[in-house]
Parts: C-alpha cells; sequence; structure tokens
C-alpha cells in the first residue's frame, strides 16, 4: 500500500512518514519546500526519511511541487495511484495568515481543492487532512471536536 502524504517535509508530515515508513508501509511525498522557515530543516528531515526507508525495505519518494498546481496533483495521483492520502501541506501560522492572505488562498483553498479532486476521481479509500485549532476561535471547551461551532475562526 502506498499513501500520498503532502507536506511530508514539514513538522507533522515527517513524523507521519517516518511511523509509516517503520511499519513497512510506502509514502509517496509531496512538498513545495518553501521558505517559509528554513528549507535546510525540510532537507535534512527528508534524508532521514530515505535513510528509515532503506532501512526497513521499504520506499520513499518525494514529488517537490505545489498543492496549487492542478496539473502537478492530478499527475500524482494519475501515476502513482496511491489507496490512502494525508493532507498536510498547508501555510501554517496563525498571524501570517492576517499578513499574507493569498499565500493561505493559494495552499490551503485551491490547493485542497485539487486533493478533493485528485481524491474523488481516482477513487481514493481514505483521506484525512490537518485543519487548525484556530477555526474554533474562542472556544474554551477542550478537548475541540468537530461537532463544535466554527462560526468565530481567528484565522483566514
Ligand atoms: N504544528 C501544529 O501544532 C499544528 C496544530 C494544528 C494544526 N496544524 C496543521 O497541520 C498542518 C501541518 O502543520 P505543520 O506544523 O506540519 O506545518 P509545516 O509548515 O511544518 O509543514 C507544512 C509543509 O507543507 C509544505 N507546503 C506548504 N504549502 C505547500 C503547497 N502549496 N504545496 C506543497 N507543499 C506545501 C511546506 O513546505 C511544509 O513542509 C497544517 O495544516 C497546520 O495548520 C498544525
Amino acid at each position: 500500500m502506498t499513501v500520498l502524504v503532502t507536506g511530508s517535509a514539514g513538522f507533522i508530515g515527517f513524523h507521519l512518514s517516518s511511523r509509516l515508513l517503520e511499519r513497512g508501509t510506502a509514502v509517496l511525498g509531496f512538498d513545495n519546500m518553501n521558505p517559509y522557515y528554513d528549507p535546510a530543516l525540510k532537507r535534512a528531515r527528508l534524508k532521514q526519511l530515505q535513510a528509515t526507508a532503506e532501512r526497513t525495505g521499504t520506499s520513499f519518494q518525494l514529488i517537490e511541487a505545489d498543492l496549487d498546481n492542478r496539473a502537478a496533483v492530478e499527475k500524482v495521483f494519475a501515476a502513482h495511484k496511491p489507496e490512502k492520502v494525508v493532507n498536510l501541506a498547508a501555510q501554517a501560522g496563525v498571524r501570517y495568515s492576517i499578513e499574507n492572505p493569498a499565500a493561505y488562498i493559494q495552499s490551503n483553498l485551491v490547493g485542497f481543492g485539487h486533493i478533493l479532486e485528485g481524491c474523488r476521481h481516482h477513487g481514493i479509500e481514505h483521506l484525512v487532512y490537518a485543519s487548525s485549532s484556530s477555526v474554533y476561535g474562542g472556544n474554551t471547551n477542550l478537548p475541540f471536536s468537530e461537532h463544535q461551532g466554527v462560526d468565530h475562526p481567528v484565522s483566514l
């Protein structure tokens, strides 16, 4: 089985990919390696993922592309035929969403739309994606739940 993990060079995507490789699941990574924080850290994570794949006899391959590139996302689904998808590629950060909303619109709205279309047209068994706790705004009921209201988000 191959799992497509977008944002595989990022904080959560790297740790998830490591866990999947450790249990013998092939990972197809997708990341644009953007400089929102030091890309050298992202490159170091990719090196570690390659080493883990070699040690565990599975495979890790990175597609370096942008989620907002519809053709690139479509090609990943058509050529690699992943069974499951975890979408963790996103422009993260709450304050920066107010400063530079365009980055969020392209990655988190347009890009996520391309992921949804890829899943729809290629019969993906399961899609998991990360949102942001800021969708719950000032809600203080913990733990957060998908059933709580999201009418007053604090980020774009
Ligand atoms: N880290 C947290 O505490 C936390 C908490 C709540 C929600 N989240 C959500 O989880 C997700 C992942 O967070 P993270 O902390 O791993 O962030 P991160 O910034 O470390 O990782 C995101 C990765 O996605 C890549 N990326 C960004 N835009 C892209 C695009 N358009 N195309 C391809 N790749 C792109 C980046 O290069 C980066 O490697 C985000 O949606 C974030 O909002 C994170």
